[in-house]
């Protein structure tokens, strides 16, 4: 009753920040993301009859804070009566650093946990456990850009293109290696409750996912660039205003997204982003 699965982290290019229903961990606005190929999680778990408790470690330390997450992840994929686990987890980048670790992990830890229980699921199934844990985590089962779609009481997940019909590079900044002051869950709270920009920020995601849909499917750069960085400074400018004040960046973030620019300026095609964190993504054709 042991399986270990690997999973990358993905990068969004239309953001989902927000929840509309926290309780099943329901995205308030769908997403577009881009799966990582050199960056991964590789996640075990031992289902052992003779354990008492679960437990956590990741990189080789045992980690009890983000133990009841975990279990949280296992109970939706084997269910609450399960056998306890040993659960390890390594990654080879750092870990709530705004490099969407959160998605990695728990996309790992879901395909890890089915396997160890001696679950067989289809991707798509998979992906909406995955989900429950963490927002993101859904749209790496896919490879190349993938969409997380909302309907009415689930999510929907499809590849928009394969990693070889566009194959994009992601160069990855890292501008601070310690982990984020405020997770994206709590986060995301905070906005919807305080954030004056967060309503037109849902009413406005909508408009934002069929321009890149559309610049995708067209494989155009400039278009998708436009776009993703508009979305990406929208979601920003959502925390910025929420209160208490929810700011990742630092002053290297800024500088790397001055490089960017100056980079457009002379005519290379790249566009950045930036996540629940410090770190700035530069997206290149
Ligand atoms: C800014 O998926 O980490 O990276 O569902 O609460 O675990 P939870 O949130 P998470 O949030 C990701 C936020 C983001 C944008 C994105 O990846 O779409």
């Amino acid at each position: 009753m042991q399986a270990t699965a690997i999973a990358q982290p993905n990068i969004a290019l239309i953001k989902y920040w927000g929840k509309r229903d926290i309780e099943r961990n329901l995205p308030a606005v769908g997403s577009i993301s881009i799966t990582l190929s050199d960056l991964f999680t590789e996640v075990s778990v031992e289902l052992d009859e003779k354990l008492r408790a679960d437990s956590l470690m990741i990189n080789g330390v045992f980690d009890e804070q983000r133990l009841p997450r975990m279990q949280l992840c296992l109970d939706n994929v084997i269910g609450e009566q399960r056998v306890r686990a040993r659960i390890t987890s390594q990654s080879n980048f750092p870990i709530a650093a705004g490099l969407a670790s959160s998605a990695s992990s728990f996309a790992a830890a879901t395909v890890a946990a089915a396997g160890a229980a001696g679950l067989s699921l289809k991707v798509d199934d998979l992906a909406r456990v995955a989900g429950r844990a963490s927002g993101s985590a859904a749209r790496s089962f896919y490879g190349g850009i993938a969409e997380l779609r909302n309907c009415d009481n689930t999510i929907n997940l499809n590849a928009l293109c394969n990693e070889h019909s566009w194959p994009l590079k992601v160069v990855v900044a890292i501008t601070e290696t310690g982990p984020k002051h405020t997770g994206s869950t709590e986060a995301m709270e905070i906005s919807r409750n305080s954030s004056p920009f967060y309503s037109s920020w849902l009413e406005q995601q909508d408009g934002d996912l069929q321009i890149a849909r559309t610049a995708i499917e067209q494989r155009d750069f400039a278009a998708l660039a436009e776009i993703a960085e508009h979305n990406c400074l929208k979601m920003h400018s959502v925390m910025w205003a929420s209160r208490p004040a929810i700011v990742f960046w630092n002053s290297v973030t800024l500088q790397c997204l001055q490089t960017v620019r100056r980079l457009q300026e002379d005519g290379h095609n790249v566009f950045f982003t930036i996540d629940a964190g410090p770190q700035v993504k530069a997206v290149c054709l």
